[in-house]
């Protein structure tokens, strides 16, 4: 058998020893201790490879919002971070709350994405959902902090009933609790950057997850829980997981890695939705094995919108191009595996978004893999990224271990820093 591309030397964790991989119209055909076959040999000099990630939880800003970033370069972000899938958020201009502005989006992403992403679908309008379904949004996407309790119920009851049931993505902050705080605090004329910890309090995080496993517990539909940002809100959601409640469970690097600490040292740059929380209120990262998945949140904005007063400044924070690498440092220092990388960023991702060809290196998966050098050193830079976004809180961290090649269906998309022209392909639930 000839393949139309080997890796040789591939390290496969935990495998002992070097493997070759055959890759035969874009899909893993072999996986061998042998030497194989092929037109074109990459040698991968005994690094380690692991399947491409997947961010299930990305903002690219396009169509509507361009200048803060677009799907070329926040598709370069994710193919120079080692992503190889990514699904994107509704919130653009126009949202993807109609089945005519999402086939806009699939339009649109499809002349410009490097690499593979899903869609999911804003809910604005509940006549719509049905006719978004048949498009095959990766969920239906719903702001807890935008809509009334009234609409969430009606939300549910309405996915429950159609089959199979449509994954529910909730951003959970409690909308009446976030305005009593606002209007609260800005008649104390509240304006430090770590002020916006109590205009958007851990207990309003709380009550939403606390609304929402009630419903996905009662309605038994399947549901997303984003970017965690508080202890008890995990703490909550493990109880209801052991008890037959059918929701998953995300947070994001900066959640994980920073605290509302960095307020003082970043300012603004460090706004996001959910604020940073205390050391004490936070997830420890201890507590990382009680988690479904990493997702960036990667939210770019302007330097100018990130400036801007407590008030106004945008909320948002860009990590596609950090969160490997801040994850391999924590290997290094023996704080997480690599089991848990891969569970974090490749398996329970796919599993939860039901993407059937991703997030494994199996025969007859789609051949997307992130080329890994664990002794890769050196310190972030926003200078060194491809998002449009022009800050990160992360600047100047050391970090130990990197993706120095990313494949997108046995194509190479980057190599040491360095990313090429792909055309991505549309994917969804299967
Ligand atoms: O910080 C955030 N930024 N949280 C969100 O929920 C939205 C996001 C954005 O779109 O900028
Ligand atoms: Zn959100
Ligand atoms: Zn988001």
């Amino acid at each position: 058998m000839l393949y139309d591309l080997v890796l040789d030397n591939c390290k496969i964790h935990p495998l002992k020893g070097n493997y070759y991989l055959g890759i035969e119209e874009g899909k893993i055909k072999n996986i061998s201790r042998q030497p194989l076959k092929a037109d074109t040999h990459i040698d991968i000099e005994e690094n380690l490879i692991l399947p491409g990630l997947i961010d299930a939880h990305v903002h690219f800003r396009d169509p509507g919002l361009t200048y803060k970033e677009d799907f070329k370069s926040g598709s370069q972000a994710a193919a120079h971070g080692g992503f190889t899938s990514i699904l994107d958020m509704p919130n653009t201009i126009p949202p993807t709350n109609t089945a005519k502005n999402f086939q806009e989006k699939i339009d649109v992403a499809s002349k410009k994405s490097i690499v593979d992403f899903g869609l999911h679908a804003g809910v604005d309008n509940l006549e719509e959902i049905e006719k978004i379904s048949t498009l095959n949004p990766a969920s239906f996407k719903l702001f807890m902090d935008l809509v009334d309790d009234h609409f969430l119920v009606q939300v549910f009851e309405k996915l429950s009933r159609i089959a199979p049931k449509p994954l529910l993505t909730l951003h959970a902050e409690n909308k009446d609790l976030i305005e009593h705080y606002r209007e609260k605090l800005q008649a104390e004329n509240k304006k430090e950057p770590q002020d916006y910890c109590l205009v958007r309090p851990a207990i309003a995080e709380e009550m939403a997850v606390a609304q929402a496993l009630s419903l996905s517990h009662h309605y038994q539909h399947p549901t997303h829980i984003c970017h965690l940002s508080s202890d008890r809100s995990l703490q909550l959601i493990n109880y209801m997981q052991e008890n037959g409640c059918p929701v998953s469970s995300e947070i994001t690097p900066h959640h994980l890695f920073l605290d509302s600490n960095d307020y003082k040292k970043w300012g603004n740059i460090a706004k996001t939705n959910p604020p940073l929380r205390s050391p004490w209120v936070k997830i420890p990262f201890s507590k990382l094995d009680k988690i479904d998945i990493i997702a960036t949140d990667h939210a770019p904005h302007t330097l100018e919108e990130k400036e801007k007063g407590l008030w106004e400044a945008s909320p948002g924070i860009p990590n596609l191009e950090t969160v490997l690498s801040l994850l391999l440092t924590q290997f290094h220092k023996k704080n997480i595996n690599l089991e848990q990388i891969k569970s974090l960023l490749c398996e329970n991702p796919a599993r939860i978004f039901n993407l059937k060809n991703k997030g494994f290196i199996k025969k007859g998966m789609d051949a997307d893999i992130v080329v890994v050098d664990l002794k890769l050193e050196g310190a972030f830079k926003v200078d060194d990224f491809y998002t449009k976004a022009p800050y990160t809180p992360f600047s100047g961290w050391k970090y130990q271990g990197g993706a120095i090649m990313t494949i997108s269906q046995g194509k190479v998309i980057m190599e040491e820093g360095q990313v090429f022209k792909n055309k991505g392909h549309y994917i969804y639930p299967l």
